[in-house]
């Protein structure tokens, strides 16, 4: 653990036993970037994350009252509520991740008791890092250690991704919770998403290193955007009589391509196309081709503003001022798109400079700040020895 996470953890604990005056345990679930592979997940098909050294750090211990507290420490929020009648809240927020993941377990017939919590950490909400899969996987980590549930990894991940679906509202594939849950530390996961099974492969770039760049442009107002994409998916799959588009091939699609409308065309050729892209990518790992992975990169992020259209003009400026410097070997947009981070493969000896350059565009052209992040590739949600 990094000497920032041992101030916040014991900001975290010393919370909680001021509020409730009993010891906690401690949970800490991670962030997650991707290198490649996005919107592939809820295809059915690839993609290519990694857990970070950025989550959330929960404190939890059972409750003395009937009724459950959640203190948010980052919002300065406090929640109360019984576990009588869960419901969503509509523009909860965060709450509504927390109260998604005990009906998902209430669901299958398991019943809770009352419960504390404090949580706080260290990931920038909006910013397609996936905190609200590290907090959903926190809750569910957490309380299944508090009452010894038995639930497995891969049962937890599911309920996360059923909160999400059922109490914020946001269809989402199983990458975030999987990249969060089951991260290892140096190794990203090529994970399949039909399965649900990954192989961890360890990431050493050499002279290059994985940096990220915040446009700062908040991605909530996507959510609709995001359905509608999953939505033309799965419509496109019906049509050519399969499951998911992973398998569809270009030339399945072509034999429809008169049936559907040109912008539906695009979106799913995109999908096939980033699919067989997330392949290419763990291979040229095993050769150790970064510049054959940038090319990767810049080929999704070409695509996502092109053919999917879930980029920003913010999200595009980064990336064409990567491709002007001969020092990145590739950059895209990461996440659900509409704003949020890119990721950059960028020469370590030429990051600094890089990152000085862009800064001062980015502010000149749109009159607000980017944030520049160095990530380490780390373990997934975990408790915290004490
Ligand atoms: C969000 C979703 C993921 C995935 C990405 C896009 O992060 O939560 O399931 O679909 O967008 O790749």
């Amino acid at each position: 653990m990094r000497q920032n996470h041992t101030t916040l953890i014991n900001q975290i604990k010393s919370s909680f036993l001021k509020i409730f005056n009993k010891e906690p345990i401690l949970i800490f679930s991670p962030g997650r970037i991707n290198i490649i592979g996005e919107h592939t997940d809820y295809n059915d098909g690839f993609v290519f994350p990694a857990a970070i050294n950025k989550g959330i750090i929960t404190a939890i211990q059972k409750s003395i009252s009937e009724f459950c507290t959640v203190v948010a420490a980052d919002f300065n929020e406090t929640f109360e509520f019984s576990l009588n009648n869960i419901q969503s809240i509509p523009n909860g927020g965060w709450k509504n991740y927390l109260l998604g993941v005990i009906a998902e377990i209430q669901k299958k017939g398991i019943k809770l008791e009352a419960f504390n919590i404090v949580f706080g950490g260290d990931i920038p909400v909006g910013s397609g890092l996936s905190s609200s899969a590290a907090l959903e996987n926190s809750i569910v980590f957490g309380l299944n250690e508090l009452f010894r549930l038995g639930l497995t990894k891969k049962e937890m991940i599911l309920i996360s991704q059923k909160a999400e679906h059922n109490y914020v509202g946001v269809r989402c594939g199983i990458m975030d919770q999987y990249a969060s849950m089951f991260g290892k530390k140096n190794n990203a996961l090529f994970l399949d998403c039909r399965s649900v099974e990954a192989n961890e492969i360890n990431i050493d770039l050499k002279e290059y290193q994985l940096v990220l760049i915040n446009t700062n442009v908040k991605h909530s107002l996507s959510e609709s955007a995001y359905n509608d994409r999953r939505s033309v998916c799965e419509k496109v799959a019906t049509m050519l009589n399969i499951s998911a588009l992973r398998d569809a091939t270009e030339e399945d699609l072509l034999n429809i391509k008169t049936k559907i409308s040109e912008e539906d065309y695009q979106k799913a050729l995109y999908v096939i196309q980033e699919n067989k892209r997330v392949q290419k990518a763990t291979e040229t790992l095993k050769f150790n081709d970064i510049s054959a992975l940038g090319k990767l990169l810049y080929e999704s992020h070409n695509g996502l503003q092109n053919q999917y259209k879930v980029s920003c003009p913010e999200l595009d400026f980064l990336v064409d001022k990567a491709k002007e410097n001969s020092n990145i070997a590739g950059a895209r947009m990461m996440g659900g798109g509409f704003g949020g981070c890119t990721i950059n493969i960028i020469a370590k000896s030429a990051t600094e400079l890089f990152i000085k350059e862009i800064s001062d565009a980015y502010q000149e052209k749109f009159n607000k700040e980017c944030s520049v992040y160095f990530v380490e590739i780390s373990e997934g949600t975990h408790l915290i020895k004490q």
